[in-house]
């Protein structure tokens, strides 16, 4: 399974990178207003500076509703590295957005996905990516495990190509979980990722053998 970090912020995303277990970024107009960023000049630019830390796709989000402004934005974005997958909402004129691209070669992540009817549309439009977001749909007492396995179980039955990213991950046991189903993808928080580091019996483990090793060689 690739990881993805779900931030916009460039240190986060070099340590993950500096760890070598990153295979891309997945940001939204949220995170990118968290990290301050505002104006197209300074959006292109940034994301650029994303694209020059990974080696892998870079999601950028599209701001308009309409299929003109998505096409227009998203050529831009598109123009500014080859890693840059552009982001799409799952809206018709998106569907549309997403199938124009996709007949164009430029690579496509369909978001704000909550059920499985919008990722069989996502998958039919020629999405690269499909983003169901599993967190939200945990915050409403909805299971979002479930619908990555619904997805992963219609996509194996016509073997779609488009890439099950399961987003708005927000803790280890979502990754494990992700895992287990078959998702091609998550995205989450650095702090995520890093919790699947922690185990007691490694730290109290690692702490006994530098113990004996200080005895044996005082
Ligand atoms: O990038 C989309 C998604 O991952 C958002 O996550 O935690 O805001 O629900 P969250």
């Amino acid at each position: 399974m690739k990881f993805f970090i779900d931030t916009a912020n460039l240190a986060e995303i070099k340590e993950a990178h500096d760890m070598g277990i990153l295979d891309g970024v997945t940001t939204n107009p949220s995170l990118m207003a968290k990290e301050g960023i505002s104006g197209t000049d300074n959006i292109l630019k940034h994301y650029k500076a994303i694209c020059d830390i990974v080696e892998g796709d870079v999601s950028a989000e599209v701001i308009s509703t309409d299929f003109a402004g998505m096409v227009r934005e998203g050529e831009l974005l598109a123009e500014i590295d080859p890693k840059i997958v552009v982001k799409v909402p799952m809206i018709k004129d998106g569907v549309k957005a997403i199938r124009y691209f996709s007949d164009r070669g430029i690579k496509t992540n369909c978001t704000l996905v909550f059920s499985a009817g919008q990722a069989l549309l996502a998958a039919k439009a020629g999405a690269s990516y499909v983003s169901p977001f599993i967190g939200r749909l945990d915050d409403i007492s909805t299971d979002g495990l479930g619908l990555i396995e619904t997805i992963r179980t219609i996509y194996d039955n016509y073997g779609y190509d488009t890439e099950i990213l399961a987003a708005s991950v927000r803790h280890p046991m979502h990754i494990i979980e992700c895992a287990t189903i078959g998702a091609d993808v998550m995205t989450g928080p650095l702090s995520a990722i890093t919790a699947l580091l922690k185990h007691p019996l490694t730290d109290l483990g690692l702490e006994k053998f530098l113990e004996d090793y200080r005895k044996s060689n005082s």
